[in-house]
């Protein structure tokens, strides 16, 4: 069956990956990347899939309302898998007002173009699909005692970027309850892998110690993450939107718990094996620094709904992931200079226009 699909913030980390997958894993449907190019959006991410007939891409702001509906009714859209965000808490902290309108306006914005849209098909929301991808964040902080987190867990968002987000959850989901759009809400773990912008953890500290400069350990490096890859992340999506029930959530996780510290250290000694370095010599660049305002102690997820009801399992360990990643990062100078010079985002000033 062909699909026309719109992917928002598709030139992103986690986006890319869903968009690249999409498009080879179907050629029979049309894939339209809709991205705002943020600092967080490069096309480079995408140079291998950018070519093919499956495959468009659109310069817009998800805000953009009056350009949502006008492209859903070009392209006869028939699902949004909803990607686009503000997605990092130490920019939610600075700057919070652009995570309110990008994640809780802008997902309105989407939610209501696809609801004029559709309402005004005669199957209406038959065959439809808003899935609005979510992070485990919004579930607040756990303590160090073994729970985790389930798709029941009440919401307790503490940081700007988390509590925007769950805002978005619940306007997902309210356009469920209130006028039976077929809506799904997924709420994810820490995604790592390449294409990640080098502000967050993983990237940030493998640039680093190839350059050796500092690693910023916020506080003592022992808050807890639970980490996927991200390509994990991406099959879960693709099974989701594809095979999970109208108007559930469902938590995406590895059940795989790293402390900062611990990830740090494992950073250092891959980074340094891969570039021919003593393994471990560069453990003295690590600079516990400040901690992070209002920062969240643990995150864990239980997925065992996702894994019981769909049959999705994550395919990676941690370490052999990490290989793949910093090796990755090492290979790919190129794109990381790119991205630390912002050279990137002066070239897409260039291409395309903004709206
Ligand atoms: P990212 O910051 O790497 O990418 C975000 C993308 O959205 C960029 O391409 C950016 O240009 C685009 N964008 C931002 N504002 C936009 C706007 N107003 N209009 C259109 N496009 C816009 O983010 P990511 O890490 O890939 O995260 C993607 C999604 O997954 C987010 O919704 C995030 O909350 C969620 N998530 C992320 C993680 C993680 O570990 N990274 C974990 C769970 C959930
Ligand atoms: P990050 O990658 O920003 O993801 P999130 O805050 O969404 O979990 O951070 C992961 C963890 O690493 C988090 O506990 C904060 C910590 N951290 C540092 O200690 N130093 C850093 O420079 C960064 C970016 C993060």
């Amino acid at each position: 069956m062909s699909r026309n699909i719109i992917i928002t913030g598709g030139a992103g980390f986690i986006g890319s990956h869903v968009v690249r997958l999409f498009v080879n894993k179907y050629p029979e449907y049309k894939i339209i990347n809709l991205d705002k190019l943020t600092y967080a959006g490069n096309l480079a991410n995408l140079c291998d899939v950018e070519q093919k007939p499956n495959y468009k891409f659109v310069r817009m702001d998800i805000c953009d309302y009056e350009g949502v509906l006008h492209l859903m009714q070009e392209e006869q859209v028939d699902g949004i898998i909803h990607l686009a965000a503000e997605s990092h808490v130490d920019r939610s902290i600075k700057d919070p007002f652009t995570f309110a309108r990008t994640n809780v306006m802008g997902t309105l914005a989407l939610l209501q173009a696809a609801k004029t849209y559709w309402d005004s098909l005669p199957e209406k929301y038959e065959g439809k699909r808003f899935y609005h991808i979510s992070t485990d964040e919004v579930y607040g902080a756990l303590q160090m005692d073994g729970t985790l987190f389930t798709e029941d867990t009440k919401y307790q968002p503490h940081s700007p970027y988390s509590a925007a987000k769950a805002s978005s959850d619940h306007f997902v989901r309210a356009y469920h309850d209130t006028y039976g759009m077929p809506t799904i809400v997924t709420n994810c773990s820490n995604n790592y892998g390449p294409y990640q912008f080098p502000e967050k953890l993983i990237p940030l500290f493998i640039n680093n110690i190839r350059h050796r400069r500092p690693l910023p350990v916020y506080g003592k490096g022992q808050n807890v993450r639970d980490w996927l890859y991200v390509e994990d992340h991406a099959r879960a999506i693709d099974t989701i939107f594809h095979r999970g029930n109208v108007a559930e959530t469902y938590n995406i996780g590895g059940f795989n718990e790293w402390k900062n510290i611990d990830i740090v250290r494992l950073l250092v000694a891959t980074t340094d094996r891969l570039l021919g370095r003593p393994e471990g010599a560069d453990e003295d660049l690590i600079t516990y620094v400040t901690d992070r305002a209002g920062h969240d102690l643990r995150y864990a997820i239980d997925s065992r709904k996702l894994q019981r009801e769909l049959g999705w399992e994550p395919s990676l360990q941690f370490e052999e992931g990490i290989e793949k990643t910093v090796r990755w990062y090492l290979d790919n100078q190129e794109w990381l200079d790119n991205v630390t010079s912002g050279e990137y985002e002066k070239y897409y000033e260039n291409m395309y226009s903004k709206r």
